[in-house]
């Protein structure tokens, strides 16, 4: 520990996707719906879907390994990992352990899961800024990870068209250069609106106590409840968050936002004036990844050069809880 803050700077990122692909046509044989209803209202034309056994813990190794890769950082040295999941394969062990597991990492390292649903990238990075800057520890691995396929109601049409999965993932560091990545970073959560979305966990009573009617167990959610808060409170907040950092929004390259609805991003967008090519989206291929979809944003639009890097980037989120924050970063040459 040292009495001086540290630096923290994010040292690589990476993204993992299923292969098999669900159009919005596909969605059709499902239930009555059509591509135009879908894309005109949510911005989606299809999103990936696991097959056979694999799970958000595979897509977050996968994506782990990438990010590490890009961050030149041996498994061996990542002292924490945190994973970010709303629909892991299971409760425990974490999908942060089996993480653990699946990178070989032969010592006993800190591994715990978070669920903050869409938002979790931000709180994961928020809670390593944390153990960064206290020097708790030097080389921490986030993973957000999402296979929401299995828990969506396929007959329910108007949640099982929004959802995708996925997995993204950011290697964070000490700077060694004194310089700080994260310009600006914030969480928040407000309890009273979590019925707008939930999963319920189920189980059994003891039988020896009354008994207890089995609910089933699949995401509910309120959308248009949902679109109205979020279209309420999303755009001052990021408002907010730039001019706390004591930045104007043109000072900010790049707004890469939770991809969960193109009509929600763009009110942002317009808040903040910015033109088409400083906003990052995906949500037409990928759809709704929650935790993952800011971290596949983020590596995919560098990969493919819709992000220059040296430049830096305003990264917001909202999801079940409802939580939601924000970040504003440094994208330094190299992360990917
Ligand atoms: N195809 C055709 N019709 C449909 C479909 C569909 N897939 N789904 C619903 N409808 C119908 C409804 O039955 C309803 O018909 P009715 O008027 O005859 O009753 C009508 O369309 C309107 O339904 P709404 O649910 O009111 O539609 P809305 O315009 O609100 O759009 C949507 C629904 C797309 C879900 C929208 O509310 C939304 O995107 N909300 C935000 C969701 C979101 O961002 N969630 C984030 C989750 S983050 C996390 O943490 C998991």
């Amino acid at each position: 520990m040292t009495d001086k803050l540290i630096p923290l700077k994010i040292a690589g990122v990476g993204y993992s996707l299923p292969e098999t692909v669900i159009t919005n046509d596909d969605l059709t044989k499902l239930y009555e719906t059509s591509d135009e209803w879908i894309y005109t209202r949510t911005g989606i034309k299809e999103r990936r879907v696991v097959s056979g056994n694999q799970n958000a813990a595979d897509l977050g190794l996968d994506a782990a390994k990438k990010a590490l890769e890009k961050a030149k950082i041996n498994p061996e040295d990542i002292d924490l990992i945190i994973s970010a999941s709303s629909a892991p394969p299971k409760l425990y062990p974490a999908i942060a352990c089996l993480i653990h597991k699946g990178l070989g990492i032969s010592k006993p390292v800190p591994a715990f899961d978070i669920t903050a649903a869409c938002s979790g990238l931000i709180y994961g990075l928020s809670i390593a800024k944390g153990y960064i800057a206290s020097g708790m520890y030097k080389n921490i691995l986030i993973v957000a990870t999402d296979n929401n396929s299995r828990l969506v109601d396929w007959t329910d049409r108007s949640t099982s068209i929004l959802f995708g999965d996925g997995a993204g993932a950011m290697v964070v560091t000490q700077s060694d250069d004194g310089v700080d990545d994260v310009i600006a970073i914030d969480i928040k959560a407000d309890g009273n609106y979590g019925e707008l979305i939930e999963l319920h966990l189920d189980g059994q009573n003891c039988p020896l106590v009354e008994q207890y009617e089995p609910q089933k167990q699949v995401i509910k959610m309120n959308g248009r409840g949902v679109y109205t808060f979020v279209a309420k409170i999303l755009p001052h907040y990021v408002e907010e968050l730039i001019s706390n950092a004591g930045l104007k929004a043109e000072d900010i390259d790049y707004l890469i936002p939770h991809q969960a609805n193109i009509r929600i991003i763009q009110a942002v967008q317009e808040r903040l004036g910015y033109s088409d090519d400083k906003v990052v989206t995906n949500i037409k291929y990928y759809g709704n990844t929650s935790a993952a979809s800011i971290p596949i944003a983020l590596a995919e639009s560098v990969e493919k050069g819709n992000v220059k890097l040296g430049t830096t980037a305003l990264m917001c989120g909202f999801g079940a809880g409802m939580t939601w924050g924000g970040a504003i970063v440094r994208l330094r040459e190299g992360i990917c």
